[in-house]
This record gives structure tokens, C-alpha cells and sequence, in this order.
């Protein structure tokens, strides 16, 4: 049997898109593509577009203009076989606050209907919230509560998972349990597109970024190679006559070994590099 077109899709594939809010241009001539299977981040500052760009892939926000398919499928006009194919966290949570989580995921699983959805007690200690299931929802803790957004975004099996911000406000101990739960639904095949303005995160957790500031993609690459989109000189630094004296250069080398022919010793001499956080800041535009 053949695949249909659909299957064999990328999983996302942008050309040129743009959304304007009133005077505020969100986002701007921006192209995005992640393959099956990935772990996908977008990485940028408050305001850069994310949410806009990820809600406009969801099919919950309407573009101005470009080219996006999502599955082999436009999101403006793709029907419900689509939708029951992506799951979708969004960054404002909705409120259950009455409910407990077995009641709540119980109530979508119902939605969803018994072929297509997971079993609700499964669902629940794959996302790590089997000992919480009588809790009320109000009752959970931030981390507990991204956990089950997730679970509601992934009752249906979806092969794409959309994250918008899932960590924002969580303890460093809560976010690194959480990209366990992450890389667990990559494991598994499942395409990971997720938000985040934290550099750590999309450093430990996604396969390739994107960058984004201002609503463009400033670089795309995986987190290794991110500082190759900037300026990567080294920075030169000893101490000469008892001043710090600094020399930026593409060939630190070179520089120390004609420096010191005469036998003249760079006293406390360090050569670094630009981090990834160097990159990152050059990159949207702050360094
Ligand atoms: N519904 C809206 N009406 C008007 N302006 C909006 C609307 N939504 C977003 N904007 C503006 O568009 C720009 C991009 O916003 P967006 O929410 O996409 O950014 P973001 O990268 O998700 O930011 P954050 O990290 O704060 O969530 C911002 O300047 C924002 O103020
Ligand atoms: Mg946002």
C-alpha cells in the first residue's frame, strides 16, 4: 500500500509568512521547516512572534500572507482528520480548577472515543501524575499542571505535539523531569515543535532551533552549532606591566606564538570563546 501524501509530509514547512497585529508586525517573512521525528525549539525573547507563528501552525490563528503546511496539510483549512492528528499545549492553560485530573482526562478521553484515545490510568503514569489522579486541578502544583496539558495534548496519539512554553516558571529540578517526559514522547516517534525563551532548554532538549527575534529567523541549527552563526573570534586576555591587556582574534594561535618569540611570558594567559549564550545574544540582537 502506498502513503498517502500526507503521511509522508514533513512534519512542518513554512515559506515566507507574515502576521500583523494593528501596527505591530509579530512576524515577518519567516520560512521554518522541521522533519519527522525531530525536536524542533523556537527559541526567542518575549515579544519575538513565537506564539503567533506556533498558533498560526496549529490552524488557531490566521496568516496574512505565506506558505504553511503542517502534515502535508494547509492549517487555515484543514478539517477534523487533521486536528486529531496534532496535539496542542498552549501557552495560557485553561482552567478545569473543579475537576480532578482523572475526571479530567476521563472527560477528554470520552471526547476523543475509546479507539482513538489512550487509556486514561496509562496516560496518566506516562506524564508522571498517577499518584496525583484525585487531585483537584486547582490543587496542582506549575509543574504538575504542564504535565497534565500534556497529557490532554497527547490523548489522541498525535504525530505532531505543539508546546508552547511548557517550562515557564518551573524549578530547575520540575523543568529537567519534564524534558525526560519529552524526550520519552520523541522516543516513541512523536514530532516535538515546542516554544521556549530559555537558551538551556532548547540547548538540552531540542535536535535543531530557531532563533527567532523581531518575527524573523535570525539562524537555524542544532544547539553544537549555533555559535558558528556569529562572530567567533577568541578573546586573548594576560596580564603585561601589570594591565590586562585583550586581543580579539580568528587565529589565538598564531597571535600568542609571535607575541611571545622573544621569550616574553603572557602572564595568566586565557583564550575563550564565544558560549552558546554569546551566540544566542549576538543573535537576537542584545550583545
Ligand atoms: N492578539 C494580539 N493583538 C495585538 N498584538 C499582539 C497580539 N498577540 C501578540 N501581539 C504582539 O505581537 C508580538 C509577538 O507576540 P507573540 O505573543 O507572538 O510573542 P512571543 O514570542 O510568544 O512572546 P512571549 O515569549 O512573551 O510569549 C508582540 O509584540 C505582541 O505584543
Ligand atoms: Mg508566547
Amino acid at each position: 500500500m502506498t502513503a498517502s501524501p500526507s503521511a509522508t509530509a514533513p512534519a512542518v514547512h513554512v515559506r515566507g509568512l507574515s502576521k500583523t497585529y494593528g501596527r505591530v508586525q509579530a512576524v515577518r517573512d519567516l520560512d521554518l521547516d522541521v522533519a519527522r521525528g525531530e525536536i524542533f525549539a523556537i527559541l526567542g525573547p518575549n515579544g519575538a512572534g513565537k506564539s503567533t507563528t506556533i498558533e498560526i501552525l496549529e490552524g488557531h490563528r490566521k496568516r496574512d500572507s505565506g506558505r504553511v503546511s503542517v502534515l502535508g496539510e494547509d492549517p487555515a483549512d484543514a478539517g477534523r482528520s487533521w486536528r486529531a492528528r496534532i496535539g496542542i499545549v498552549l501557552q495560557e492553560t485553561s482552567d478545569f480548577g473543579v475537576l480532578t485530573v482523572s475526571e479530567t482526562v476521563g472527560m477528554f478521553a470520552k471526547c476523543y472515543g475509546e479507539q482513538r484515545s489512550r487509556v486514561p490510568d496509562e496516560l496518566l503514569e506516562l506524564v508522571g501524575l498517577a499518584s496525583s489522579s484525585g487531585t483537584r486541578v486547582r490543587n496542582l502544583s506549575g509543574g504538575q499542571r504542564r504535565r497534565l496539558d500534556v497529557a490532554l495534548g497527547i490523548i489522541a496519539q498525535p504525530e505532531l505535539l505543539f508546546l508552547d512554553e511548557p517550562t515557564t516558571g518551573f524549578d530547575p529540578e520540575a523543568r529537567r523531569q519534564f524534558w525526560d517526559l519529552i524526550r520519552l514522547l520523541a522516543s516513541d516517534g512523536t514530532t516535538i515543535l515546542l516554544t521556549t525563551h530559555y537558551l538551556e532548554e532548547a540547548a538540552a532538549l531540542a535536535d535543531r532551533v530557531a532563533v527567532v527575534a523581531a518575527g524573523r529567523v535570525a539562524a537555524v541549527d542544532s544547539p553544537a552549532q549555533l555559535t558558528a552563526h556569529v562572530n567567533t573570534a577568541a578573546t586573548v586576555r594576560w596580564l603585561e606591566d601589570g594591565r590586562w591587556r585583550v586581543e580579539h582574534t580568528d587565529h589565538p594561535t598564531e597571535f600568542i606564538r609571535q607575541r611571545s618569540a622573544d621569550g616574553t611570558e603572557l602572564a595568566q594567559l586565557t583564550v575563550t570563546r564565544p558560549t552558546l549564550e554569546d551566540a544566542y545574544l549576538q543573535l537576537i540582537g542584545v550583545a
